[in-house]
């Protein structure tokens, strides 16, 4: 369903609660949920999706490197794919792998706080990661792993078109922007990224080993949602 077709069931879902009805009754039929299916695409030819469904459905038996063997599940991204905002980390931990999505463990739900900080939850922006499989261990992502899955993040990002990419941590942004700038030097400044404002805050991992980086994190939450004139209903 696109965004005119939801607007429309809202604003006649509006006139109805107006004239007084707050109870709708549904054939048995329009309740089951439909399954949507998505043409898969072969993997070599990815960058040929339209959609982030499509992308997801094409990549996600991918076996380009180690990773593919050892993790439980591909996590491929959540969120909205219409969202002015972009959250990149680095790569699923041992609940993300398990559950199938991204920032779902314990640094997820610092996440989420930080977002509602801002006025935001997780259904507004959209999550990712650059790499979509769990290193063992949570070991840093090695070269030819970012080299074999850092296209398909840059073609999600091309189809969701955010206004800006925030990086989570240090790992993401230097392999998304090719540098070796230390966090610092990265954090309190806007990167370009093919057009997109780009920028960098501390890890939520990062955070929960020294909770002094929460407040500078915050700021730069802040100071992202400001730059970007949100579009997604609940942002004001
Ligand atoms: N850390 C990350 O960088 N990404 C996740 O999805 C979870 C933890």
């Amino acid at each position: 369903m696109d965004r005119k077709e939801k607007n429309k069931i809202k604003k006649y879902l509006l006139l109805q609660r107006d004239l007084g009805f707050d109870e709708f009754y549904l054939p048995e039929s329009s309740r089951r949920p439909r399954k949507i299916t998505v043409k898969r695409l072969g993997i070599d030819n990815f960058a040929e999706a339209e959609s982030v469904d499509q992308l997801e459905a094409t990549i996600k038996r991918c076996k380009r490197c180690p990773l593919g063997k050892t993790r439980t599940n591909f996590v491929f991204g959540v969120g909205n794919p219409e969202a002015d905002i972009m959250f990149i980390g680095e790569a699923p931990g041992r609940d993300e792998d398990l559950q199938g999505m991204p920032f779902v463990g314990r640094a997820g739900k610092l996440l989420d706080k930080m977002l509602a900080e801002i006025g935001l939850n997780r259904n507004e922006v959209y999550i990712a990661n650059i790499l979509k499989c769990r290193p063992p261990n949570n070991r840093d992502p090695e070269q030819d792993e970012v080299d074999q899955c850092l296209p398909y993040l840059t073609k999600q990002i091309k189809i969701i078109k955010p206004k800006a990419i925030c990086s989570l941590g240090r790992i993401a942004a230097q392999r998304i922007l090719q540098t070796n700038m230390a966090l610092g030097a990265m954090r309190g400044r806007w990167f370009d990224y093919h057009g997109i404002k780009f920028m960098v805050t501390y890890h939520p991992a990062a955070i929960l080993r020294s909770n002094s980086y929460l407040p500078g994190a915050l700021e730069d939450l802040k100071r992202l949602l400001k730059t970007v004139n949100p579009r997604k209903t609940g942002m004001k």
